[in-house]
């Protein structure tokens, strides 16, 4: 077990360049699984959840050639199992798109059920939906998700809620299914259109990713051969633009695509922040030299304001003047790192499915203990804000979605070490 060590006061200045989606990129490894051959993937986050994927693959076949820390080749040919043991599908979310891609390919799967993130309920109802829909028979017994499906055709699927996770899992299963599958009330984010341009790179016909309907027309096969880089870490993006204003810094973001942004600026703007975009959109200037100003956020889809950006926003409304508030709309439970800030001194009261920030001028460190991902960035954030040292536990969960984290912080002025407990 490792902790962080993170000195306070320092306002982060210089250039920080963005590693590739992690939620793209733990749903394109399980997708090499629908080529019957090699692929190349570019721009491929370092990180726990990715080195879970890899396992996988190899357990069930697949042959993995690291070209780089970042940069990958993997040949699916010799897939030889379609079961995954729960042991290790338990350790992430992601794991579940296997479901959708060895459905796909070899018409049947086992796949225990997946871990991830408590973030509240997760329930899969959506997935299990689209798969029937596509004639699959599907069971959930025994910690195993269980999918059948000799006959698989293209079918219509409306989705009662707009998930990621089912989205992307119903075009995996769809792309090798004879006939069109129509996916409507889809989810539209950065990560589903890069898993839609990766498959259709390979041989895929999707068409829509996006917006709200997807069209998958199934083809016989996926031959591969291809080389593809997965899109920028919108949310990773975003966390070191939160980083910028929180310490007063000034920080220039490469590598990222503004556009997906959007939602980040126009708050940070609104708080008094500047916020300058590249005419090329690929990086985008961060810079803050007084207090900020309430704001009011509430959490969407797509191209709504993030969930995955709501700890670390809510560092910043914090430390802003007034009193902000933050509504959760995707997650019932997301609102455990506000007794850790509470603890550095935050004014923060949680009833239900809102958060009333009343602002301080200072957080002061002390310990404390990430509940998952995104908390653990918020509280990272908080140190680099407060006064002190702040020392962050469970930084397991930081490491499944963020590259190197500290050494990034430390090249942008941050004082972040990591310790063994
Ligand atoms: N939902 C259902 N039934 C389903 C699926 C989802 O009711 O079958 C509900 C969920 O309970 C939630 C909402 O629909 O209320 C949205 O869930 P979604 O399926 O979109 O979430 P996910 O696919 O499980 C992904 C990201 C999360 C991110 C959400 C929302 C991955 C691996 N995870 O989760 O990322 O919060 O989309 O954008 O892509 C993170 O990166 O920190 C993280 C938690």
């Amino acid at each position: 077990m490792e902790k962080l060590i993170v000195e306070g006061g320092r306002p982060l200045k210089g250039t920080v360049s963005i590693s590739g989606a992690k939620n793209a990129a733990v749903a394109i490894l399980p997708a090499t699984v629908l080529i019957n051959g090699k692929c190349t993937i570019e721009n491929l986050p370092n990180i726990s959840d990715i080195n879970l994927c890899c396992e996988i693959l190899k357990s069930i076949g697949a042959e993995i050639n690291f070209l780089s820390q970042n940069s990958i080749e993997i040949d699916t040919s010799k897939i030889n199992k379609t079961s995954i043991a729960p042991d290790i599908t338990g350790k992430f979310r992601a794991s579940y798109y296997f479901i959708g891609s060895l459905l796909s390919r070899f018409h049947k799967a086992q796949v225990g059920s997946p871990g991830g993130c408590n973030l509240g309920t997760r329930p899969i109802d959506q997935h299990i939906k689209g798969f029937e829909a596509l004639g699959a028979v599907v069971d959930t017994e025994g910690g195993n998700i269980t999918a059948n499906g000799e006959n698989l055709a293209g079918g219509n699927v409306y989705f009662d809620v707009v998930s990621v996770g089912a989205t992307i899992n119903i075009m995996l299963a769809a792309t090798l299914c004879e006939g069109t599958t129509v996916i409507e009330n889809a989810a539209k984010e950065p990560h589903v259109v890069d898993v839609a341009n990766f498959l259709n790179t390979m041989g895929a016909n999707i068409r829509g990713a996006g917006t709200d309907v997807i069209r998958v027309t199934g083809v016989k096969e996926l031959k591969g051969g291809k080389t593809y880089s997965i899109v920028p870490d919108q949310i990773e993006a975003g966390t070191f633009m939160i980083a910028a204003a929180a310490t007063k810094g000034d920080v220039t973001i490469t590598n990222c695509i503004t556009t997906h942004l959007s939602p980040i600026s126009a708050k940070l703007e609104e708080m008094g922040v500047t916020v300058e975009e590249n005419d090329d959109g690929d990086a985008i200037r961060v810079s803050c030299d007084k207090r900020t100003k309430k704001a009011s956020i509430k959490t969407m889809p797509y191209p709504g304001f993030p969930t995955d950006m709501q700890p670390q926003f809510g560092v910043l409304l914090a430390l802003s003047e007034g009193t902000g508030y933050i509504t959760e709309g995707i997650w019932d439970s997301r609102f455990q790192y506000t007794n850790e800030l509470n603890k550095m001194g935050a004014n923060i009261t949680v009833n239900g499915k809102t958060a009333v920030f009343e602002g301080v001028e200072s957080l002061t460190g002390c310990q404390v203990a990430s509940s998952d991902l995104r908390a653990g960035a918020a509280l990272i954030i908080a140190g680099l804000a407060a006064k002190g040292t702040t020392e962050v536990l469970g930084i397991e969960h930081i490491d499944r979605g963020y590259e190197h984290i500290e050494n990034k912080f430390n090249a942008l002025g941050a004082k972040i070490t990591r310790e063994k407990i």
